[in-house]
């Protein structure tokens, strides 16, 4: 069949997105662009917030003409499809397939039986754990860029109060060693220069290691710093909690590792982390970007923020505002506290007002866009080393990220997309840089 596949999800999703895509392609199936060409539509959705939701429930509805007195077959995958399978089929009856983020290995043979008995009811699994699926995720790799995803963790044990994630991608689960570093060599051999590790909490990673004894991310980082072709490594999401010395040291001796690191506060007040469950506070938290500073000076960091989470007072979100001059970052995501069913913030007491919401978010998103517009201006007549990931809009001109994960257009002559450049960065676009690569 001719299959899209859409993606709304994270980093992990878009990851989950290939894997499906090369199960289907090792099956027969061909990869199509766009929507209308298709078939075979997997909708990979998520459930962080309820808008992505929406967002799906509404796609759903435009993708009922294309079955209309067709074969065509729709899947739904991921998160939302773990949480709210019987809502999809109610609200979209000719919903085909329903897999959850765990049961996307079994994509291609429901295609088959479903091909085989076009009568059949739609097919809802969504009972797997990370360990069955990269058990029997296998197969060749297919269309990789020069930057990929490799997923070490998955599941969370954390509960944040707010989070749905726990009960989407279900409890930890760590990849081994030896399976992480076969995908790497696999991934390099088809040309991929950079890998960004994957983790719902990356840094509990545990893996199987080399000698059968647990091995944590900092060890694991070292494990693969000498790789040849790998030019680039970095990891997401880290709890700050979890974030240790071992990691700090990983910062300063690994060369390869990108000196940029996702650390998500949420808030800067103790009294919001405590309803949170995040357990640290703001001064453990001040202290992990101290001790990563004092290890690798040159480090910037982004962060999640959720503003208007139950009980929020301005007080609390003057604290949010405080932390986040503190910190200074490179760059940060802000949200609005969204309930979750099931979640314990949902059922807490004292929910903020949209009006409130909306007001804080664009307070907290004017000093968020300040800084990184800051953080930006003062790589003027600075050098960042720049890795070409795809062709621009002009003639010349490729573009790539930092170290820094800023988005940098390049010019200059003889240079490709895969390459890593040293760039004079000449201008500050809106959220880019702009430069000519050192010849
Ligand atoms: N595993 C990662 C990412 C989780 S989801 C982590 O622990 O950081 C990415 C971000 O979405 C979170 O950091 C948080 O800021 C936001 N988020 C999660 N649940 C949310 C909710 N119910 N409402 C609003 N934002 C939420
Ligand atoms: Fe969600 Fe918290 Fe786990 Fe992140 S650490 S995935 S925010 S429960
Ligand atoms: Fe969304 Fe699931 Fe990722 S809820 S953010 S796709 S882990």
């Amino acid at each position: 069949m001719y299959f899209f596949i859409k993606n709304y999800g994270c980093q992990m999703n878009i990851y989950d997105s290939l894997r499906i895509a090369d199960i289907l392609t090792n099956a027969g199936h061909e990869a199509v662009l766009s929507v209308d060409e298709a078939n075979l539509v997997i909708l990979n959705t998520c459930s962080i917030r309820d808008k992505v939701d929406e967002k799906v429930f509404s796609d759903l509805g435009r993708l009922k003409t294309i079955k209309d007195g067709s074969s065509a077959i729709i899947a739904v995958a991921g998160c939302m499809a773990q949480l709210r399978s019987q809502d999809i089929i109610r609200r979209a009856p000719y919903v085909d397939i329903i897999l959850g983020p765990q049961n996307i290995h079994q994509i291609a043979e429901i295609v088959a039986d479903m091909i085989k008995n076009r009568a059949l009811d739609a097919l809802v699994s969504t009972s797997s754990n990370a360990d069955d699926k990269f058990r029997q995720l296998s197969g060749k790799f297919h269309h990789r860029s020069v930057s990929e995803y490799l997923t070490i963790q998955e599941g969370c044990d954390n509960f944040c109060a707010y989070c749905i994630v726990p009960f989407t991608r279900g409890r930890e689960f760590s990849r081994s060693v030896s399976d992480i570093v076969n995908e790497s060599k696999n991934l390099i051999s088809l040309g991929v220069k950079e890998i960004t590790l994957l983790g719902q909490n990356v840094n509990s990673y545990n893996g199987e290691g080399p000698d059968g004894k647990s091995c944590n991310l900092s060890r694991l980082l070292f494990e693969l710093a000498n790789m040849d072709g790998l030019e680039r490594l970095r990891y997401t999401t880290s709890h700050p909690r979890d974030v240790d010395l071992g990691i700090a040291k990983a910062h300063r001796e690994i060369e390869i590792l990108a000196p940029f690191l996702h650390i998500p506060v949420q808030s800067g007040s103790d009294n919001i982390l405590k309803r949170m469950n995040r357990r640290y506070s703001r001064d453990e938290y001040f202290e992990r970007i101290e001790m990563l500073r004092e290890y690798r000076p040159d480090i910037a960091f982004s962060s999640d923020f959720i503003v208007g989470f139950p009980g929020e007072n301005d007080d609390d979100f003057e604290q949010t505002l405080e932390l986040a001059k503190k910190v200074n970052y490179a760059q940060a995501y802000s949200f609005k506290y969204s309930p979750r069913p099931g979640t314990i913030a949902a059922k807490m007491d004292n929910q903020i007002s949209d009006d409130i919401k909306s007001e804080r978010l664009q307070i907290l998103q004017n000093l968020l866009n300040e800084q990184q517009s800051t953080f930006n201006q003062g790589f003027i007549g600075k050098h960042v080393n720049v890795l070409l990931v795809k062709d621009g809009k002009h003639e010349k001109q490729l573009v790539g990220r930092s170290e820094y994960s800023q988005a940098v257009s390049v010019c200059g002559n003889n240079i490709s997309v895969g390459d890593m450049v040293k760039v004079r960065i000449t201008a500050v676009a809106s959220h880019s840089l702009v430069g000519a690569a050192e010849q």
